[in-house]
């Protein structure tokens, strides 16, 4: 696996190479979650692109973009170990430089929950990805259903301007103990983290009233609502390819999502 950091150098690099190009964009700090994207991309694809690029135009406070964990050097041996073949960790002079002035701005989809939660996030979100499909060109490209609201968006940004990909959405990883893998996962302490597991508790208590003809949202809330130390920021159903169950809660300082798709 070769480490680059210029678009002419991602552009030469995959001139050399023929057949299919999967990309799947990152912001590093790799867990497993990140990992089953770049596997999926290497059991499909010919050419694995990952991309690693902390974008500081989707962080909501300069506090936030700061304290994102940041380790290239065992990201790189990570997507290495997953199969690879370049890695485009680009300084942020490289994709934003001087006077750069255009944005992707997504509509609807962009104003509710996260969207409404993070003010900017998802236009942020969707220039920057566009900006990579732009220059890794790829075939197909890698999202976690995780970021459920996010795989809409950018559905929505491929299907509105036209671009030739197809993208794959891989499921959630997550801990045995059922919450999701996430980067910011890391800054929970012990104790938070045991209170932080309610999240995954709360939606498959969703799931389960949804089974049996009853109010997911409800059900779902009442569990958050009845753990000590977490703040519920929304429980609700987003339409994210079919009804979803969505939340967002914060324990401590830090702020966690998760989802479950409800059958129709
Ligand atoms: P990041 O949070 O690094 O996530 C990169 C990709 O990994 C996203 O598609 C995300 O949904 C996926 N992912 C994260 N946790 C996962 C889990 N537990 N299981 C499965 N997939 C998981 O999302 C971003 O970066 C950025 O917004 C980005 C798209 C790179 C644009 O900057």
């Amino acid at each position: 696996m070769r480490t680059v950091r210029k678009v002419g150098e991602v552009r030469d690099a995959l001139r050399q190479h023929g057949g299919r190009v999967g990309l799947v964009p990152t912001m590093g700090a790799f867990h497993k979650g990140h990992l089953a994207l770049m596997q999926a991309a290497r059991e499909a694809c010919d050419v694995v692109v990952v991309s690693l690029f902390v974008n500081p135009s989707q962080f909501n406070t300069a506090e936030d973009l700061a304290r994102y964990p940041r380790d290239e050097a065992a990201d790189a041996l990570k997507a290495e170990e997953a199969g690879a073949d370049l890695l485009f960790a680009p300084p942020a002079e490289e994709l934003y430089p001087e006077g750069f002035d255009t944005w992707v701005e997504p509509g609807e989809l962009a104003t509710v929950l996260e969207g409404a939660a993070r003010p900017g996030h998802f236009r942020a979100v969707a220039t920057v990805c566009t900006k990579l499909f732009s220059i890794v060109q790829p075939d197909v490209i890698y999202f976690g259903r995780k970021d459920a609201q996010q795989v809409a968006i950018i559905k929505r940004v491929v299907a509105d301007l036209d671009l030739p990909l197809e993208l794959v959405a891989v499921p959630t990883v997550r801990d045995p103990d059922g919450l999701a893998l996430s980067s910011r996962n890391a800054f929970l302490s012990p104790a938070e983290r045991a209170v932080g597991v309610a999240l995954p508790r709360a939606l498959e208590a969703g799931l389960a009233a949804h089974r049996s003809g009853q109010d997911a949202v409800a059900a779902a809330r009442e569990v958050l609502d009845q753990q000590r130390g977490l703040a519920v920021e929304y429980v609700a159903i987003g339409d994210f390819e079919g009804p979803t169950l969505v939340a967002a809660v914060r324990v401590g300082a830090t702020r966690l999502i998760d989802n479950a798709p409800l059958e129709r």
